[in-house]
């Protein structure tokens, strides 16, 4: 039976979920109508992963009633969440890396002939669906070769063979490039004009205008407000999600640019980086734009002792340091915020408050001083808005961006001279990036000299004193403040010619 436009394909009626010590959901009731794309946000924490895990049987609700197409569904877990038609598009390890993309596409519902799965059916069917989704590679490629990208598309094509009615996203765009996220954009425009439904989660308020049909924001575990796109502004959308004004999303304090800290001489590592130099000074705000894989993140992996470097020098404050581990990069006064959270940032079972403190143990005589470890971790909460029942509390339950906090909280207690930051907002709610950029400026501001990665531009802009470009390994140039311009940025990013103003 198809439904017309007119009639919810899913409704949700006073769906709850408790945690111990948690409401994640509190009594949330929302229609969502074939067709639309219903963008969810809201502040880190406030119920957004929770609630789809609840659609796509993930989580069992505590209370409420999930209805699809008029029809009550009961809980038997994702499996039967996607026999139903509720598909959830994962960010990573959803997909089984040995297997090929088409046995991937087919698992647990292959095409059989006299009793065997048909593997020719299924390769030819996966072929159809890939175009679906604008993905021109062989089916029978192996999953683990694949881009995350393309991976999330076969995740896509995937829910399409199962004939999905509704799409859950979540945060889908967090690790793609500018071509991958219009590409994806592509899909779900298709998918819409199908009648499917598209629940999309995103921090990305550039993005949540440029495709949402309505909007849900919640805060707390309820929905403060459900309005169509047109009903609502960037500064209307903030004010629902974080309840309060934001008045400066970049707050950029003036500093004195100081000494040189840091010095970086002829860094090569083979096929990764070129020859690369440049130096850093005390209060300073030094941006690394480029494309992604550019280099960037390589560059800060070298000079933190990440990765082994062929040739090149470091020096902080003047002295040439030695440089072959973390441990003796920390010992030299350099720290780094890892872009990726989950493999080399945090210690998933133990507390806020340990892996707070992890990277400077408050040691006092050789003993492990637990009092000032607390309060060092209760500090950081506040200044950080870290919203926690507990400062104890297993760093693995928290939400996305909450754990991306108390990276940050971490590196702010240490010592560090240099500081990089990989992309820190990553999955961040607005109001704490506007917090987390303040704190960057309070850093630099004590005289600390930062070093900024970021592939959204307009926070490089806003905040750095200087960005230096970085193309397939090299530093392609540096462009001063004055000579900001996104324009100049993308050319030496890209190589292209710059177009100079008439
Ligand atoms: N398995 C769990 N056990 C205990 N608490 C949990 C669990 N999963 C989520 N929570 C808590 O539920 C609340 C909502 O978390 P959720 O992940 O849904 O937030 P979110 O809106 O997706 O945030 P973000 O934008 O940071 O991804 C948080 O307080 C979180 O710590
Ligand atoms: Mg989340």
């Amino acid at each position: 039976m198809s439904l017309s436009k007119d009639e919810p394909v899913l409704r949700l009626q006073h769906i709850s979920k408790q945690f111990p010590g948690v409401f994640a959901v509190n009594d949330v009731s929302l229609d969502v109508y074939p067709g639309e794309v219903h963008v969810v946000a809201g502040e880190n924490g406030a119920g957004k992963s929770t609630l789809m895990k609840l659609l796509s049987q993930v989580e069992k609700p505590s209370s409420g009633t999930i209805l699809l197409n008029h029809e009550p569904i009961r809980f038997h877990g994702p499996q039967h969440a996607q026999s139903l038609g509720i598909a959830m598009i994962y960010q990573e390890f959803a997909l089984a890396p040995h297997l090929t993309i088409a046995q991937n596409m087919f698992l647990g519902q292959e095409p059989l002939r006299l009793g065997l799965i048909d593997r020719s059916t299924e390769i030819q069917r996966s072929r159809t669906l890939l175009k679906q989704v604008g993905l021109n590679i062989d089916p029978r490629r192996l999953v683990s070769g694949l881009s995350v990208a393309e991976q999330q598309l076969v995740e896509i094509a995937k829910a399409l063979s199962l004939d999905a009615k509704v799409v859950i996203m979540d945060e889908p765009t967090a690790t793609l490039t500018e071509q991958e996220i219009h590409e994806l954009f592509n899909v779900i425009h298709n998918m819409t004009e199908r009648g499917i439904a598209i629940l999309y989660i995103s921090h990305r308020l550039d993005e949540i205008f440029r495709i949402a049909h309505r909007v849900t924001v919640m805060r707390d575990g309820q929905v403060v407000a459900t309005l169509p796109r047109a009903e609502i502004d960037e500064k209307k959308l903030i004010r629902l999600m974080v309840g309060r004004e934001i008045a400066n999303l970049y707050p950029k304090p003036s500093t004195t640019i100081g000494e040189v800290v840091l010095r970086v001489t002829g860094i090569t590592r083979a096929h990764v980086l070129r020859n690369c130099s440049f130096e850093l000074h005390a209060g300073e705000i030094l941006g690394f734009a480029g494309l992604v894989g550019a280099g960037r993140t390589e560059l800060a992996r070298a000079i933190f002792g990440a990765d082994r470097i062929d040739a090149g020098t470091i020096e902080v404050e003047g002295k040439k340091v030695r440089i072959k581990s973390p441990e003796a990069a920390i010992q030299a006064g350099i720290g780094y915020l890892t872009e990726d959270r989950k493999r080399d940032g945090l210690a998933m079972n133990l507390g806020i408050d340990q892996n707070i403190t992890m990277a400077h143990l408050p040691v006092v005589a050789g003993i492990l001083n637990l009092g000032q470890e607390r309060r060092t971790a209760l500090q950081a909460r506040d200044q950080l808005r870290i919203r926690t029942p507990s400062i104890r509390r297993k760093v693995e339950v928290l939400s996305g961006g909450t754990q991306q906090k108390v990276i940050v909280a971490r590196w702010l207690e240490t010592q560090a001279k240099v500081l990089f930051f990989d992309e820190p907002t990553r999955g961040i709610d607005v109001g704490a990036k506007a917090e987390i950029f303040d704190l960057i400026g309070k850093l630099a501001q004590q005289g600390r000299a930062i070093i900024l990665i970021s592939s959204y531009l307009p926070e490089l802009l806003n905040m750095c004193d200087r960005i230096l470009v970085i193309r397939e390994g090299q530093i392609a140039g540096a462009v001063e403040r004055e000579q900001f311009s996104e324009e100049r940025i993308i050319a030496l990013a890209t190589g292209a010619r710059e177009i100079e103003a008439q």
